[in-house]
């Protein structure tokens, strides 16, 4: 498992202060729509600044017709960004057409597509997608892997499942992950650390639970430390 801390708080500022008094770990930063559309390209250069070896997960969920989601995920690419998203709603020719893209690349970030966001409940969920959002994420993840993504976004209780549907090297991205069972905040389906490494999480990923606390460094040494135990 590798840690992404997601940068959500109210300012570039509060973002980079964190993110230095994270600098000791090489760990991922979440980089989401409200940081990047305020911030942009300086603030991503800022945090590689910080820290080179900072992992960024650039979370910006592209949705569009294929050429366009491929001209943008051309342009993250030339960020030097390590992975983005894109929705897996999209479609496998969208998929098919970023993925051909960025081959010509020597040094492609990851791709992984979400499948459900754990924001809709199964009956929303269902009147859009018209399936469960169990059976529907399996269906994506699929979809995902048959045309040549690295991973998907899901919850940490569909990891196991979509690895066993697909392949233990096809990664898992997780939110709602309250690694000592903090509060859940608005998350529904919240898992501890020792859950997500059961379900076979790649990436958790923990927002408040490390930016609100009192002490974010020491809160990250207690994850790192945890998850140097939970390792296969
Ligand atoms: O603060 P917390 O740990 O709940 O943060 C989780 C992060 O993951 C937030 O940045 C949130 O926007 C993001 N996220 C999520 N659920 C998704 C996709 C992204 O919680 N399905």
């Amino acid at each position: 498992m590798e840690l992404c801390v997601a940068l959500d708080l109210p300012s570039a500022e509060e973002n980079l202060m964190l993110a230095e008094s994270l600098k000791m770990y090489n760990i991922w930063m979440k980089v989401g729509f409200r940081a990047y559309i305020r911030d942009g390209k300086p603030f991503i250069e800022a945090l590689k600044k910080i820290n080179p070896e900072f992992k960024i997960f650039l979370d910006l969920k592209l949705y569009d017709i294929p050429n366009t989601m491929a001209d943008a995920a051309e342009e993250i690419t030339k960020l030097g960004v390590d992975m983005f998203n894109i929705h897996a709603s999209a479609g496998p020719v969208a998929m098919r057409t970023v993925m051909e893209r960025l081959s010509a690349y020597e040094k492609r970030p990851l791709v992984l597509a979400v499948t459900a966001l754990t924001s809709f409940d199964d009956e929303t969920f269902s009147l859009i997608y018209e399936k469960s959002i169990d059976e529907k994420a399996e269906q994506f993840a699929k979809m995902s892997y048959e045309n040549g993504l690295d991973g998907v976004v899901c919850s940490t209780f569909e990891s196991r499942a979509i690895k066993e549907a697909t392949s233990d090297d096809f990664l898992t991205l997780c939110p709602g992950i309250r690694p000592f069972g903090e509060d859940a905040g608005d998350q529904q389906r919240v898992a501890t650390l020792e859950v997500a490494a059961k379900e076979r999480v790649d990436f958790p990923v923990v927002g408040r639970p490390i930016y609100k606390d009192a002490d974010p460094q020491g809160k990250v040494a207690k994850i790192v430390a945890l998850m140097a135990t939970l390792q296969p």
